[in-house]
């Protein structure tokens, strides 16, 4: 069965908002791995914007699946992660100024820094997978770099698909067909196939068919979606915290 690594970032992100200490990324992640998930993903950025140093060393003591640390390949991310030790490594590019993750890193153009970093990570025993589009030249590059795993974005598919699947539609067929493509690519090739982002409750089902990929790492969509299944407790439990202290 398709495994399931869940990004706890988003958490992070609600709680720097108010520089406090709760809702805490690491309670999110041991809840997820409660409720199945295979693996625990976080992002720690060189800006901090979510995810903290903290939260990586409670979430390297703590969690019991598998950790995933995705990263800049920057001297600075390969310290911390030598020192922390992730069971894996997710080499992604980094811009200050993006939102999110914008596209697969270019192993074309990285090629010496990224080698450098998988050499380093393997050194220590951290399994390294490559953030990639689903282009051919690409996943033969991460291949020819030595790595072991590699996760084809998926942000262009989920692009086509906002808010409802149309499996007949031309860029769903289009986007889709890359994806299976770079998988069976990747899998000849000996690399182990990884998937995700923008992934939702939607558009998720076409990508859990396409053969050898064997998980998805998804943040944002089940973070937005625990915020609205648990306000409906959430407020419940105030009102009773206010009327249980009123005489
Ligand atoms: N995979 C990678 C490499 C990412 O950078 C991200 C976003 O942090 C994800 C997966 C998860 O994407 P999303 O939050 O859209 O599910």
């Amino acid at each position: 069965m398709i495994k399931l690594g869940v990004n706890v970032d988003h958490v992070a992100t609600l709680r720097q908002a108010r520089q406090a200490h709760e809702p805490d990324p690491v309670a999110a992640a041991l809840l997820a791995e409660l409720a199945g998930a295979d693996g625990i993903t976080v992002h720690l950025r060189g800006d901090r914007r979510h995810i903290q140093e903290r939260d990586l060393r409670l979430l390297r003591e703590l969690v019991a699946t598998r950790l995933n640390l995705e990263m800049a390949p920057t001297s600075e991310m390969l310290r911390i992660a030598v020192k922390i030790r992730p069971d894996t490594s997710t080499l992604v590019p980094e811009r200050s100024e993006e939102v999110t993750t914008e596209g697969g890193l270019n192993l074309l153009k990285s090629a010496g820094e990224v080698k450098y970093a998988i050499e380093k990570l393997h050194k220590a025993g951290i399994s390294v997978s490559l953030f990639v589009d689903p282009e051919s030249k690409q996943i033969k590059q991460a291949a020819s770099l030595g790595a072991q795993l590699v996760e084809l974005n998926t942000s262009a598919y989920a692009e086509v698909v906002p808010l409802g699947l149309n499996e007949d539609h031309a860029d769903f067929k289009r986007e889709l067909a890359k994806i299976r493509e770079a998988a069976a690519l990747a899998h000849a090739l000996g690399l182990r196939v990884l998937a995700g982002h923008g992934l939702t409750y939607r558009n998720v089902g076409p990508i859990c068919k396409v053969p050898y990929i064997t998980e998805l790492n998804i943040g944002h969509n089940i973070c937005a979606r625990s915020v609205l299944v648990g306000m409906e407790r959430a407020v419940r439990e105030m009102l009773d915290a206010m009327h249980s202290t009123t005489p």
